[in-house]
């Protein structure tokens, strides 16, 4: 029987998140040879995510540097996914989303005649400096696909409007939905885990969680800065408790941990491992972030971000209330996670903009059709 062969690429922890629920669809379905890489452009945050998902990669170029440049990354990823790219002789390469791990792994592939399919395909502020470089790593991923997969409306109608050619466009939904779903089943199944029962013994149960995480590029400097003084404003209140894990990146570690480590009611800890992280947002009476994946999250966990970034690719949820944009403004944080804190008494309704959970099915669904008619031709 002619298999057709796919390998799956990513490195960053999103990324895995996102990509694991595909990883398991497509080892499940016949006449599939499912190789997976990463670059470990993250090591220990994508460690976290490989263990929970119980994903062992077939190749592993374990590339990730100290306070890495995106030049060198870049150079370091295209050099060494070459050699894979060789060795195994895919049909097909998923990438995910805007990392420079996408971009680049999608580039190699182009150069050795490979296909493409983008997971998360269509996402857009047409604004090059925000989110920086992600914005441009996702319009040069889509320039090279050969198969997009969109999660929403919006990203089918921005690819369309680029003249992406409509047959290659599918919309599947974020496999985000599918990854939280898969997580929290296995919580729900006995599943232990020690950092949470530890996390459960030191927080306030009758205090209001606010939850917290950042690490984009254009908030370095000034933009953490003001983020910083937002929480040290809301830590006063006696009715709060702030636990923020904070992201390893050295341009992270350094603002965050001077400034916040002695607030009696903020708990700065290190990157949570992704069951702790639902935990943590299941909690949370708000969450305050720069990232994408969460905006996707919190929907299906009815729960409100705001958003500390000036412009977003994530528009639905801005438009269905449950996200909203505050820049890095120390008022606008301060005021709308107070009026969160004293008024929000929950969603009446929660339909995930995002997706339903069936995302990964959809994918799969995609490249058995295409098999078929390989196979018919
Ligand atoms: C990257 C992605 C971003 C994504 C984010 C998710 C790019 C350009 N950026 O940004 O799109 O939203 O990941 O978190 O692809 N580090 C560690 N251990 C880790 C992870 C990071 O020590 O497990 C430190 C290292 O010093 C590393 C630095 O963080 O050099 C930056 O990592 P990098 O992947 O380049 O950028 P992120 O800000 O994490
Ligand atoms: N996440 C996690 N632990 C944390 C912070 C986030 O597991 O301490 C998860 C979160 O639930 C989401 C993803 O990581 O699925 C988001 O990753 P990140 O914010 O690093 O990147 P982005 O989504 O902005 O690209």
């Amino acid at each position: 029987m002619q298999l057709i062969k796919i390998l799956l690429c990513f490195g960053t922890r999103p990324e895995a998140i996102k990509m694991a629920p595909i990883v398991h669809a497509l080892k499940k379905q016949k006449g599939v040879e499912v190789n997976v890489c990463v670059t470990a452009q993250h090591r220990q945050m994508l460690d976290q995510v490989l263990d929970f998902f119980e994903i062992t990669p077939d190749y592993d170029l374990d590339l990730m540097m100290p306070n890495q440049s995106l030049n060198l990354l870049s150079s370091r990823i295209l050099e060494k996914i070459d050699i894979v790219l060789l060795e195994v002789k895919p049909d097909w390469v998923l990438v995910h989303g805007d990392t420079t791990t996408s971009a680049m792994v999608a580039i190699a592939a182009f150069h050795q005649n490979i296909k493409v399919g983008h997971v998360e395909a269509g996402l857009r502020t047409y604004n090059k400096q925000a989110p920086f470089p992600e914005e441009v790593n996702r319009q040069l991923t889509s320039r090279i696909a050969d198969v997009h997969f969109a999660p929403t409306n919006e990203s089918v109608q921005n690819l369309v409007k680029e003249g992406i050619l409509k047959d290659t466009i599918f919309k599947v939904g974020n496999t985000v939905v599918d990854a939280l779903q898969w997580a929290i089943q296995k919580m729900n199944s006995g599943y232990h885990n020690k950092e949470i029962l530890k996390l459960e013994n030191q927080l306030d149960k009758s205090k209001k969680l606010i939850l917290v995480t950042g690490h984009r590029r254009e908030n370095f400097g000034d933009g953490f800065l003001k983020v910083c003084e937002a929480l040290i404003d809301l830590s006063e209140r006696e009715d709060v408790e702030i636990v923020y894990p904070v992201h390893l990146n050295p341009k992270v570690q350094e603002p965050v941990y001077k400034l916040l480590s002695n607030n009696k009611n903020i708990h700065l800890i290190p990157p949570a491992e992704y069951p702790l992280f639902i935990w943590l947002m299941q909690r949370a009476a708000l969450i305050i972030s720069d990232s994408g994946g969460i905006q996707e999250e919190a929907p299906t966990l009815g729960k409100r971000v705001l958003v500390t970034r000036n412009v977003t690719e994530r528009k639905e949820g801005i438009d269905q209330g449950f996200s909203i944009l505050v820049g890095t403004d120390k008022d606008k944080i301060v005021n709308e996670a107070t009026q969160i804190l004293e008024h929000f008494k929950g969603f009446d309704r929660i339909e995930n903009p995002y997706g339903d959970g069936k995302a990964s099915e959809r994918i799969v669904e995609v490249f058995s059709i295409h098999h078929a008619q390989k196979r018919d031709t």
